[in-house]
């Protein structure tokens, strides 16, 4: 844990606008952001896993390594993530480019969670995120499941 702290400092001193924080979250954070997710829902896609902080927590939860895409963009992540998470797909790639990368058709995923710091990122950025076809399905999802309730 000593480590990712100071990996993560390291990485946010190269990178500060990548990085968006000094540590990683807590615990607390990490409980917020993945209460309404759950198994049952399917696979997740974890955009800006840093050192795995939320990964933890839907392990926790339940999920199955072999469950669970990570997504990040930071080189000095990407080995602590395969380190820590051996079964989950680990992809070293910009979550800007979802659409144009092999993470699995629209609809491969139950959920989207999200560590990017998306206040520091330039706006073009943010909206080829949001707008890419995985977050569309779900959006589509979320809506028709509303409407059926
Ligand atoms: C605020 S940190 C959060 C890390 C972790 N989820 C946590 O809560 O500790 C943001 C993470 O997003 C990653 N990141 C930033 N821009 C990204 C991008 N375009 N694509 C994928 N990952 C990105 C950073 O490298 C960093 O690991």
């Amino acid at each position: 844990m000593t480590h990712d702290v100071t990996t993560f400092f390291l990485a946010w001193l190269q990178d500060p606008r990548r990085v968006g924080a000094i540590t990683p979250s807590g615990d607390a954070l990490a409980e917020l952001i993945t209460r309404e997710v759950e198994p049952s829902f399917g696979p997740v896609l974890e955009l800006g896993a840093g050192t795995g902080v939320f990964t933890h927590k839907l392990i926790e939860k339940g999920f199955q390594q072999q469950d669970l895409t990570l997504i990040e963009y930071g080189s000095e992540f990407v080995p602590v993530l395969q380190l820590c998470y051996p079964g989950a797909r680990v992809l070293w790639m910009d979550a800007a480019r979802l659409d144009s990368e092999a993470i699995g058709d629209s609809g491969s995923y139950g959920s989207v969670v999200s560590g990017l710091p998306l206040l520091t990122m330039p706006p073009r950025k943010v909206l080829a995120i949001l707008s890419s076809r995985q977050m569309a399905s779900l959006k589509q999802r979320i809506s028709n499941t509303r409407k059926m309730a």
